[in-house]
């Protein structure tokens, strides 16, 4: 509880000293940004090296084009923590199954699964041909204890409970629908990267700059508006409209959706914009009964021990959900 407390107490402090840069316009100057992310963010940061050690210091700022390339770095650096989480606890663990939604063509789930072989590895996507053509594309087998599911992550109809929801980067809301689906089924541990906040609640635009980043996200958003309209439940959904941020109840009593879709729109090029909207984020598992690390877009949350004790998988989820379970 008391552990509970401090980190809800580093976070709101992180949150609130970030939203006041943003509504003082200091955002999107790459260097200034890093003093104030350092300055603001120090405690947490702290938490999380504490607890996992290594994480790798990137060459270039995040809101970069170099910043992107190097998302990679970073997968595979959360890719060790989950194998060694996993088996470290793989005895305490309700079941040993891993799911990772919107896994795309299923390339990090595939190497979990081949390190992790005592668990299996359930992958899901809404669009299945990415993963068939990967399939077919790779010389190499897919290791049996991995298993593909065409799933929508706003409606999810795998029945199994996870022992954990892992992600590498789920655009927008499909991060928050991966969150609600891991509270729902009472999953003890979230291990993930967020990415695209720019298209949380809907959005699709983001301010203009003349960066390379910029113009890359823009065409990027161009076919996600095209998605938004032909293709249903891809990307968006109205259960996560721009009303339904900030997530958690300690952010809404600081800002609003307003505010929160103007941040949004300044993700792209702002450190500063993504850990606001990350720590809103962080704050809502905390609400939820998680026990939660940050740093750096990797979110490692971990219910907490009332959660693990009292509540069997299942014992949270809504009807809806219990009746996919027996069907
Ligand atoms: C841009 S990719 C994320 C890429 C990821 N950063 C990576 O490098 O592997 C987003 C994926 O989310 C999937 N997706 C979109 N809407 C979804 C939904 N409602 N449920 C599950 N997956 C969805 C898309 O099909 C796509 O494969």
């Amino acid at each position: 509880m008391e552990n509970e407390h401090s980190r809800l107490q580093v976070g709101l402090a992180a949150f609130a000293g970030l939203l006041d840069e943003f509504r003082r316009g200091n955002i999107a100057h790459r260097r200034r940004e890093k003093a104030t992310m350092d300055r603001h963010t120090a405690e947490l940061c702290q938490m999380w090296d504490q607890r996992f050690p290594g994480f790798p210091q990137e060459r270039f700022a995040y809101a970069s084009a170099g910043g992107v390339r190097r998302r990679g770095v970073r997968d595979a650096y959360l890719k060790t923590i989950i194998v060694e989480l996993l088996e470290a606890e793989q005895h305490n663990l309700p079941s040993r199954t891993v799911v990772n939604p919107a896994c795309v063509i299923g390339r990090h789930a595939r190497d979990v699964a081949r390190r992790l072989r005592d668990f299996r590895v359930i992958a899901t996507d809404i669009f299945p041909w990415s993963n068939r053509l990967y399939e077919r594309a790779i010389l190499r087998r897919s290791p049996e204890n991995y298993t593909f599911h065409q799933d929508d992550i706003f409606e999810p109809q795998v029945q199994v409970p996870p022992s954990a929801v892992i992600f590498f980067g789920a655009c927008g809301s499909l991060s928050d629908a991966a969150m609600d689906y891991t509270i729902r089924t009472g999953c003890p541990y979230l291990m993930c990267r967020t990415c695209c906040h720019d298209n949380i609640g809907g959005n699709t635009q983001i301010t203009k700059k003349l960066t390379l980043l910029n113009w890359f996200f823009r065409f990027k958003n161009l076919s996600y508006s095209w998605a938004r309209k032909r293709l249903k439940g891809h990307y968006f959904s109205a259960r996560y409209s721009a009303e339904q941020y900030p997530r958690s109840r300690a952010a809404r009593s600081m800002s609003n959706s307003k505010e929160f879709m103007e941040i949004s729109r300044n993700s792209v090029d702002s450190d500063i914009c993504r850990a606001i909207i990350d720590l809103d984020r962080y704050l809502y598992l905390i609400e939820n009964r998680y026990d939660v690390w940050y740093k750096g877009e990797l979110f490692i949350a971990t219910g907490t021990t009332q959660l693990n004790a009292h509540c069997p998988p299942f014992a949270r989820m809504t009807e809806k959900d219990r009746s996919f379970k027996q069907a």
